[in-house]
């Protein structure tokens, strides 16, 4: 069932390993291991629970490849370190003792897997007066470049790369310089950056006005900039190499469950998770080309097995709350107070080469908006039968649930993950991204490279007597079969990669996701290299209108080391 790619990552970062780093699991054993760990949580809410059974139901899911969860449960569950999450938000406040308490936490949390969010939109701009010592403040970007640093020098010594989130609200006094420092592309690596935007914000760039400025130490304005020009910088330096993507903070302020327990600042490092500082959230995601079952030669989604999947999950990810082993108390309480869980799901491309769908048409737009409802639904479902056996999450009396007569079990219950490193594992397409390219090489696990070439387009060219090395090879160099003649219409229409699809398909796709998630949904809208600033404002407008929670672009090119590269073969 795993192919050599799935084996390969595993071995390296997630299995059992000897003083000489010979494994001393097999993944076999590693799911059991899961499994145990996992189902073993059933005992604190019914001491004559059946765990052996939940143990098979969970280790079956995991077996079978239809669900996995994120990996920091699959590395740490049942071993001494026990972290299972792998997102999670710190609190910067603005003293001292408060950004290096956060920096000490944030290195205890990448060592164990996990991945942290900051909001430095509470710390006082550059040149600011430090009463303690006379002097004046070295401001948000300068204390980022600490964090980088530090998690520069943990990721050596850790389970896997630490990635952090950070994020500056676009009233802050020094936005500007903060839009601007990841211009160089050597600075700041291990963060990716997003802008905070808000309503008041969008309405000024809309009416071509100036907005204010706001001290966040004494919340007093303290200048103004012209909102048309503040986002044209955007626009720009993402047009340039990527960053910074935005997040639009008052519409994630309006999903947020239980408001009485403050404000969202930031988001998880791949921007899908949004939570409050201290809080911390598993993510699972199901493989929907394992939903799939082939009658008669064609394929059909099978939504019984979905259904029962998506059941299976929600209980297995509830119960990684309840043994999860908590870095820090506050992360704990937080945590504990809503139980927060991100179920998603991978293989969305993969199900549609297979339906015979293409991922740029309505029809996928459609599919996309039924597969996400149902499995919202059903996880609140899941969620609410929970709650009968287990109770309501503490906070439920002050959350919108309260008011709304829907009992739960937890504040969220879907998230789509961007499915990294899962997706190999399962040989799945990542979360709800398109295939990238039909035969690319994809860097791994920091500097390693691995070959792929899509199964079932392999499977499709040799059943049509097409396949052949010396094609498979030049759509490696080219990435993409759209303009190659000798392939049949019928199959370019289908096989449609990354850059076949413009971003306004991408960006509807990302809308048609998040209308039925909770939390946020984690998606890359390419454009060729080609595209002009004018395309990118365009993008980021139509995701403001979609009501999505916030979008990371990227152009074809415009960075040295790609994650995925098109023409690039060994
Ligand atoms: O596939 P996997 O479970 O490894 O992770 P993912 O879905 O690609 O990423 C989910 C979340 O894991 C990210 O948003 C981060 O919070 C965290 N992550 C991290 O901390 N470090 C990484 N190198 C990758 C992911």
């Amino acid at each position: 069932m795993l192919s050599q790619n799935a084996i390969t990552v595993l071995e390296r970062r997630y299995l059992k390993k000897d003083a000489e780093g010979r494994p001393t699991e097999s993944p076999e054993d590693l799911f059991k291991r899961v499994a145990q760990a996992i189902a073993e949580a059933d005992k604190e809410y019914d001491v004559d629970a059946d765990i052996k059974a939940t143990q098979d139901i969970f280790y079956d899911m995991m077996y079978h490849l239809k669900f996995m969860p994120n990996s920091p449960t699959l590395m740490n569950a049942g071993r001494p370190l026990g972290q299972l999450s792998a997102c999670f938000v710190l609190p910067v406040a603005d003293s001292m003792e408060d950004i290096f308490d956060a920096l000490k936490n944030a290195a205890l949390i990448h060592k164990s897997g996990g991945g942290t969010g900051f909001s430095f939109s509470r710390l006082r701009p550059a040149g600011a007066a430090v009463n303690s010592t006379g002097g004046v403040a070295s401001g948000p970007i300068s204390f980022m470049k600490v964090f980088n640093a530090a998690t520069e020098a943990v990721k050596q010594g850790g389970t896997r790369r630490g990635a952090n989130m950070g994020i500056l609200r676009i009233d802050h006094p020094d936005i500007m310089e903060f839009i601007q420092c990841k211009k160089n592309t050597a600075e700041i690596t291990n963060f990716n950056i997003s802008v905070g935007i808000t309503e008041e914000f969008m309405k000024a760039v809309h009416e071509k006005r100036e907005y204010s400025l706001i001290d966040p130490h004494d919340k007093r304005e303290c200048g103004k900039l012209y909102a048309p020009d503040v986002f044209d910088l955007i626009v720009k330096m993402a047009w340039t190499n990527g960053e910074p993507g935005i997040v639009f903070l008052d519409r994630i302020n309006r999903d947020n469950p239980v408001p009485s327990l403050g404000e969202v600042e930031s988001t998880n490092p791949c921007g899908e998770q949004p939570l409050l500082p201290f809080e911390s959230c598993n993510l699972g995601s199901i493989n929907l080309d394992a939903m799939l079952v082939c009658k008669d030669g064609a394929y059909e989604f099978d939504y019984t097995e979905f259904e029962k999947t998506i059941r299976n999950a929600v209980h297995f990810l509830d119960n990684v709350i309840t043994v999860n082993n908590y870095p820090l108390k506050e992360i704990r309480d937080m945590t504990l107070s809503t139980r927060k869980i991100g179920l998603g799901l991978m293989g969305f491309a993969d199900i549609l080469y297979k339906l015979r769908i293409p991922y740029n048409s309505e029809e996928a737009i459609l599919l996309a908006e039924k597969i996400m409802k149902f499995l919202r639904e059903t996880a609140r479902d899941a969620s609410n039968e929970l709650a009968k056996e287990r109770g309501t999450f503490p906070t439920y009396s002050e959350s919108v649930f309260k008011s709304k007569g829907m009992v739960q079990r937890n504040a969220t219950v879907t998230t789509i993950a961007p499915t990294g490193t899962i997706s190999i594992i399962c040989g799945a397409s990542s979360g709800i991204e398109p295939v990238f390219g039909l035969s690319y090489i994809r860097n791994v696990m920091d500097n390693d490279e691995l070959l792929e070439i899509h199964p079932y387009f392999e499977e499709v060219m040799k059943e049509r007597g097409l396949y052949s090395k010396e094609l498979m090879s030049k759509i490696a160099q080219e990435g993409t079969i759209a303009h190659l003649e000798e392939i049949p219409k019928d199959i370019r229409d289908i096989f449609v990669t990354a850059h076949d699809i413009t971003p306004e398909y991408h960006i509807r796709m990302q809308a048609a996701f998040q209308k039925y998630t909770d939390n946020a949904v984690s998606k890359t809208v390419n454009f060729p290299r080609e595209a002009t600033q004018e395309d990118v404002r365009m993008v980021y407008e139509l995701a403001y209108e979609l009501g999505l929670k916030g979008v990371t672009i990227y152009r074809d090119g415009s960075r040295d080391a790609q994650v995925l590269n098109i023409g690039k073969v060994n």
